[in-house]
């Protein structure tokens, strides 16, 4: 048990650390709202405090009295206040909000000290789970700041390998094991659960994700033009939007990165796109030679499979290369890097068919709606998946650079809905195989 109670200490810990980074500036830059789509980092920040105390401290229970007053707390329900309005809110001052977050945070490490049979260490990780994904959107938040740059560049990464880009490998068809079950991962979040047995017909799928370069040569080519390439709705978007590029890229050949203008990268996956664009660009691909033709979006059964099925065991392996936790040789997360590696840069990292770079990078957009794995059972926090399952989303999957490492498994589902573009996310494409129809 002690073991279990260091491990949980030091997931809330690691994820803190990342938090007070993120939010470590004078309180302007914490209450400016640089996007209706994103809060404001101060509410972000009290908001973390907000869920920790109660389903930590309150058992889930908001009747039950907390640290701060009833109409404070509301303040940070994320289904009551829509995130365009949060910069107007009577909001905690960022001195309040972090007082409020190392208080809560005391009790905690408190109660962890004394956690006994009625305390859940699953609810200690998908509290650390929650502060992690709050500060992959604080970091959407910083990208968009306007101005010049506020966490510098970041850290190195390896070079990527020529050759890779374009490319794809077979998954031959057949069964295997779709999603976890808590005896395996005791930590994966109710979305991910039950694993259960799915037939998936043979497909090729990316080597690698789209690269920057290869999503220029579809701007180039009058991609953002031609309605052909784009889904009614997607073209409709495009057109009511004005969209022309993938956002942040400049018409000179440029982007900006978190203040930083720098080249376009073209071994770099191409990020800040929509699914709609994810979507034109695969219909691009596939007509016009550049790829093999019939080339689309995988689903997020089809992304699974290739991520953790070894054909020759049988079994699910636990991260695409196998059992060992990630590290900085097998796949890019935790953050410092600011930016997706170029392709090829993890070969280590490769599947079992050989697919890499599916953990961090980018979130890779699937063509899969958000829906319930069959057997669904809501966790504790019942709203974190439920509400969303139906609704105009699209499933994202692998991470991004900017994830927690230790929150990420390869079932983990994210989800948005196909208009949004601040998400660190790329895609890769997929094939039919002939004759596996
Ligand atoms: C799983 C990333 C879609 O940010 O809306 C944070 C995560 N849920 N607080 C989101 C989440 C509640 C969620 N995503
Ligand atoms: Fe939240």
């Amino acid at each position: 048990m002690s073991d279990l109670r260091e491990v949980l200490a030091r997931e809330l810990t690691g994820a803190r650390t990342r938090t007070l980074q993120l939010t470590d500036h004078d309180d302007p830059e914490l209450l400016r709202q640089h996007t209706p789509l994103l809060s404001p980092l101060v509410w972000d920040l009290a908001h973390i405090g907000q869920q920790e105390e109660l389903w930590l401290l309150r058992g889930g229970d908001s009747a039950c009295p907390g640290l701060l007053p009833s109409g404070v707390e509301a303040l940070y329900d994320a289904f009551r206040q829509p995130r365009a309005v949060r910069s107007r809110l009577p909001l905690l001052p960022p001195v309040e909000a972090r007082a409020f977050c190392a208080e809560v945070r005391g009790r905690v490490l408190d109660r962890l000290d004394r956690f006994g049979a009625d305390d859940d260490p699953f609810d200690v990780a998908m509290v650390a789970s929650h502060e992690q994904q709050h500060d992959e959107t604080m970091l959407q938040a910083l990208n968009l700041r306007p101005g010049p740059p506020l966490l510098g560049a970041g850290a190195p990464l390896p070079p990527g390998r020529p050759g890779v880009a374009g490319g794809s490998v077979l998954v031959p068809g057949g069964e295997f094991v779709l999603g976890v079950d808590a005896a395996d991962e005791p930590f994966s979040l109710d979305n991910e659960r039950p694993a259960h047995v799915v037939d998936v017909p043979a497909f090729r799928i990316g080597r690698v994700p789209v690269t920057t370069a290869e999503f220029a040569a579809f701007v180039a080519d009058g991609g953002y033009a031609t309605p052909r390439w784009w889904s009614e709705r997607g073209w409709a978007h495009r057109v009511e939007a004005g969209l022309v590029r993938p956002q942040f890229w400049g018409a000179d050949g440029t982007r900006t990165r978190f203040g930083v203008v720098e080249a376009l990268p073209p071994d770099e996956p191409v990020q800040h796109v929509t699914y709609f664009e994810a979507e034109a660009y695969a219909a691009w691909a596939g007509a016009t030679g550049a790829v093999p033709p019939g080339a689309r979006l995988p689903t997020e059964v089809e992304w699974e499979k290739a991520a953790v099925w070894d054909p020759s065991t049988g079994r699910r392996r636990r991260f695409p290369w196998g059992s060992a936790e990630p590290t900085p040789a097998l796949a890019n997360l935790g953050g410092a890097a600011l930016r997706p590696a170029p392709v090829g840069a993890y070969p280590a990292g490769a599947s079992a068919y050989g697919a890499e770079q599916l953990m961090g990078d980018v979130w890779e957009w699937t063509s899969s709606p958000f829906r319930p794995w069959p057997g669904f059972r809501p966790m504790r926090y019942a709203d974190y998946s439920a509400p969303f399952f139906g609704g105009d989303h699209r499933v994202l999957r692998g991470g991004s650079w900017a994830v927690g490492p230790s929150i990420l498994r390869p079932s983990f589902r994210n989800w948005d809905h196909p208009v949004r573009r601040q998400l660190f996310a790329g895609f890769r494409l997929a094939w039919p195989v002939e004759g596996s129809a």
